[in-house]
């Protein structure tokens, strides 16, 4: 099923196509949102751009391109504007068809897109031996959405957890428990992940301020290069309390990931280092390997080189990105490849992509992404810390999120008015404020560039009101209040409802609800979920008006009965895209709060 969008886009192809001779390749029209809808509701700027190869006044023929646009069905009044702007507005009655069409698709217009590709994404990947904290938050909550919105459109997603379980952090572990812990040796799996944290404190100071201990613990790493028994069985023991913890965290998120860790990949490290230099791609320099790339000088102005294997004969993280991204392309078959960190990152990245392009793993029909993201800050906007000045955990920031919003709740309790909430038991109102807490952490989260930093606020995530999480289980419990009091499923609405677009907040409402589609195709391509958040707060905003006593119209209580119906059918498809966005958005949504 075509969108609005999709039809208008296809029927300027059609016409630009004619309006070119053969052999010039075609634009492709950018088709946006007016901003103001006098403009109409759709524009676009594709006769500048045609002017260029048809050399004729941008006026004439975006006039001429009018003409020969097929929309008549979809368009009550195309215009031309300006130095050639196209000014687009959508027919009423071709809205309520389409409405009609999503009505009985649970997709809502959702298309699978006609090639699958196989995506590999790369999230959360914490490094293990710490307990996760907030800045795992943004790659662990965009990963998912991102993820379940690909696989929405039918491609396959391996979400990989690309932990870090090798490397120094663990010779530092490992020689700490020798010498200061040498009851853990025997019983590795006695001890739980704030065991880990203590231990990695301890160690962690040690490395820092005792050469003589850095040096032993550099030691305990070839030990573990080497397969001693020992050594591996203590870390083995590491990891497996580190995933576990994750993984507990990952389950009360919703979300899902495979680990496969650093160490996955050491037996190939060697064969990476080999292939490079057969290659001629990697050279020895001052005793390390490295690959110079064009175009990449340090601060000295130098060139800047990626190390793939130190001095000292060990191997670092890129020549593991390395041997990852091969993995991923030639043996698991990946087409498209999202990795999902902060954004200081983002030349390592660049670097490793362009390598695997010049080395050949990564050909033309393979697509490299890498998300960066900004910081998490505190209300001083410097890097978010507890009171103590210490690394917010993760685990404790998710329940005080849950803690929060059941006090707002409980408040809210006490508050004689509300005899509803009054009358949930202990158990409903924790279930409830759970996803409720979730969902301002998330909500607050996505709704950002994802590029920029931004300052984490309790208040302002939990308020219940302007683009929150609560605020858009709020706008859905409110629509399925009405459906409550009138009796209706809001999935299964009979197909012969009526629709009937009249009064101006309907159609507002009706346009909202008409671009679900659209704004996911945009989203999966562009990876950006904010685009998401949005979008489905305008369509509660579009919501409230439409409903709103002064500036709306009747539902519950409006005549004649065909009207009622549509109305509330109205209701049924706000709700059901609400839902829909916000379970790709990975936020479970509440009947009732
Ligand atoms: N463990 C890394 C970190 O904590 C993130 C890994 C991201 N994935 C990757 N393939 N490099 O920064």
């Amino acid at each position: 099923m075509k969108s609005i969008l999709q039809a208008i886009k296809e029927a300027f192809a059609t016409a630009i196509n004619a309006m070119l001779p053969e052999g010039v390749e075609r634009p492709v029209p950018q088709i946006i949102e007016t901003a103001e809808k006098k403009f109409g509701d759709y524009q676009s700027n594709i006769a500048m751009g045609l002017a260029r190869l048809i050399k004729k006044p941008p006026r004439e023929i975006a006039q001429d391109l009018v003409n020969r646009l097929k929309l008549s069905d979809v368009c009550e009044k195309i215009e031309t504007a300006g130095p050639g702007f196209i000014n687009l507005f959508i027919k009423t009655e071709s809205l309520e068809r389409f409405l009609k069409t999503i009505q009985a698709d649970p997709r809502l217009g959702v298309t699978v897109d006609p090639e699958i590709v196989h995506h590999v994404i790369d999230f959360s990947s914490p490094n293990l031996a710490k307990e996760m904290h907030v800045g795992h938050l943004r790659t662990t909550v965009t990963g998912e959405v991102i993820s379940r919105i690909i696989e929405f459109k039918g491609h396959t997603v391996e979400r990989v957890n690309h932990v870090g379980d090798w490397g120094t952090q663990f010779g530092m572990l490992l020689q700490n428990i020798f010498e200061n812990h040498p009851d853990v040796i025997d019983a590795p799996q006695n001890f739980v992940v704030s065991d880990l944290e203590k231990f990695y404190k301890e160690a962690k100071q040690r490395f820092d301020n005792d050469a003589a201990f850095a040096e032993k613990a550099r030691d305990k790493v070839v030990l573990l290069q080497s397969r001693d028994a020992t050594a591996l069985k203590i870390w083995r023991a590491f990891v497996n309390e580190s995933l576990r913890h994750c993984h507990a965290l990952y389950k009360i998120m919703g979300v899902t990931l495979k680990d496969v860790g650093e160490s996955f990949y050491n037996d190939r490290l060697p064969l990476i280092v080999e292939e490079l230099k057969n290659k001629g791609l990697a050279v020895t320099d001052q005793g390390a390997v490295c690959v110079f790339l064009d175009g990449y000088k340090n601060r000295d102005g130098e060139p800047l080189p990626m190390i793939i294997k130190k001095s000292d004969g060990g191997y670092n993280y890129t020549t593991t990105d390395l041997a990852a991204i091969r993995h991923r392309i030639l043996d698991l078959g990946a087409r498209r490849l999202i990795y999902i960190t902060d954004i200081r990152q983002a030349q390592h990245f660049e670097m490793f992509f362009k390598l695997a392009r010049i080395i050949g793993w990564a050909g033309h029909d393979v697509t490299l992404n890498h998300i960066g993201y900004g910081m998490v800050l505190g209300p001083d906007k410097k890097p978010f810390k507890t009171r103590e000045g210490g690394t917010v955990r993760l685990k404790d920031l998710i329940h005080e999120g849950i803690e929060r919003s059941r006090a707002l709740m409980l408040e809210g309790n006490a508050d004689t008015e509300n005899t509803r909430v009054r009358s949930f038991s202990a158990e409903k109102i924790l279930d409830i404020a759970t996803k409720v807490g979730l969902a301002a952490i998330k909500y607050s989260d996505l709704c950002h560039n994802l590029a920029s930093d931004y300052v984490f606020s309790w208040d302002k995530m939990l308020a219940m009101d302007g683009n929150t999480g609560p605020y858009m289980l709020y706008a859905y419990t409110r629509i399925m209040g009405i459906g409550r009091k009138a009796g209706i499923n809001i999935n299964h609405t009979p197909l012969d409802t009526p629709l009937v677009l009249a009064h101006p907040t309907e159609i507002a409402l009706a346009k909202e609800i008409a671009r679900f589609s659209d704004v996911i195709d945009d989203v999966a391509i562009t990876l950006k979920p904010n685009t998401l958040t949005d979008y489905l707060y305008g369509l509660a905003k579009a919501f409230s008006s439409f409903y709103d006593k002064k500036q709306g119209v009747p539902v519950l209580d409006s005549q004649p009965e065909s009207t009622r119906q549509s109305r509330l059918l109205l209701c049924c498809l706000t709700a059901r895209t609400l839902k829909l966005g916000l379970n790709l958005l990975s936020i479970d949504v509440v009947e009732e709060m």
